[in-house]
């Protein structure tokens, strides 16, 4: 087995020139399904928001672990669409200026800097719920309880218990509700698995969903997505810390003058990425379990512990 790694590159270029070309379609004029209007300004911000040069890995990661199933690339890539549309709305609310206020995101600047804060907010809105919109339809996949299933764990991962909780500690944990209190780095863990591994353990149980795979298949997915999620937020987090804006994309050097709670500010830096290397190991440990060729899944792990942006 190779170590994946060019061909990890080239299947995340991949995902993400597929991904573009179909929420490029999916976010077109044309309406659909009876729909009055597409504002042409809520249009522009939801295509500006999402087809503003992400990474993909999400979907990407929709794409590779439904592979391992044999499930056809279309479906898979409309279930990776419908989260990234999720993701890209996390993003947009997440750079207001009550929540983060920032500036810069993927090198532009943020949709509320480029429209205006009220059309910001109904973008994220109307993305949010266009992917359950995606979600639900045909080509996702011919089993409608196949898509019930998919359309409420994501709905899980995306609100109370999963993104948007986890959103809502991250700004308490600044100490805009109460006193600050430095967190413990197990409610550290649990706010980042919240907030960030949730979507990210999605995308990779999203696979074994599409493809009806067991539960062992399932839970081992699970558990790498876990461990990837949780080292997709510490890189995140020593991205802020270590590199500059215009290489990671968004204003960087803003966690700690904020009082985020992060691992990196409460363990240090070393830790962190001690952590991170601990992460890449239980992820690869996690697919030891599948029979598949999993070498791309290993170097995606590889890849997101390193990541620079
Ligand atoms: C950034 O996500 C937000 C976090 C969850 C840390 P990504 O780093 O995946 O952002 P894009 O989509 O590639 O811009
Ligand atoms: C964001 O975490 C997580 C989301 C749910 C969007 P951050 O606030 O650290 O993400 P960036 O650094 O702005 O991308
Ligand atoms: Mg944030
Ligand atoms: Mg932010
Ligand atoms: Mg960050």
């Amino acid at each position: 087995m190779t170590d994946g790694e060019p061909e990890f590159r080239a299947r995340l270029d991949a995902a993400a020139a597929d991904t573009d070309a179909l929420l490029d379609e999916l976010l077109s004029e044309h309406r659909e399904h009876g729909e009055l209007q597409r504002p042409a300004r809520l249009l522009e911000a939801m295509r500006y928001a999402a087809l503003g040069g992400g990474k993909r890995l999400r979907p990407f990661l929709v794409l590779e672990t439904s592979a391992l199933f044999g499930v056809p690339r279309g479906h898979a890539l409309r279930a990776g669409a419908a989260l990234e549309c999720v993701h890209c709305y996390s993003l947009v609310h997440d750079d207001l200026p009550a929540m983060d206020n920032d500036d810069l995101r993927r090198g532009q600047p943020t949709t509320h800097k480029a429209f205006d804060e009220a059309t910001a907010i109904l973008a994220g809105d109307a993305l949010l719920t266009f992917a359950f919109d995606v979600l639900a339809r045909d080509e996702v996949h011919p089993n409608a309880a196949v898509r019930v299933a998919l359309i409420q764990a994501l709905a899980r991962a995306a609100g109370i218990g999963g993104m948007a909780g986890g959103q809502m500690l991250d700004l308490a944990a600044e100490g805009r509700f109460g006193p600050r209190r430095t967190p413990a780095a197990a409610d550290i863990a649990t706010l980042q698995a919240m907030k960030t591994g949730a979507l990210i353990e999605y995308a990779c149980r999203a696979g074994a969903m599409l493809g009806e795979a067991g539960t062992e298949a399932a839970s081992a997915l699970a558990r790498y997505g876990r461990a990837i999620g949780e080292a997709f937020q510490i890189a995140d987090d020593l991205i802020d810390l270590e590199s500059d804006s215009v290489t990671a994309g968004k204003t960087t050097g803003k966690d700690a003058a904020a009082g985020k709670a992060t691992l990196v500010a409460t363990l240090g830096r070393d830790a962190a990425r001690a952590r991170l290397s601990t992460l890449t190991d239980e992820a690869a440990l996690a697919l030891g379990a599948l029979p598949q060729d999993t070498s791309v899944l290993s170097a995606a792990a590889r890849f997101i512990a390193g990541r620079r942006k």
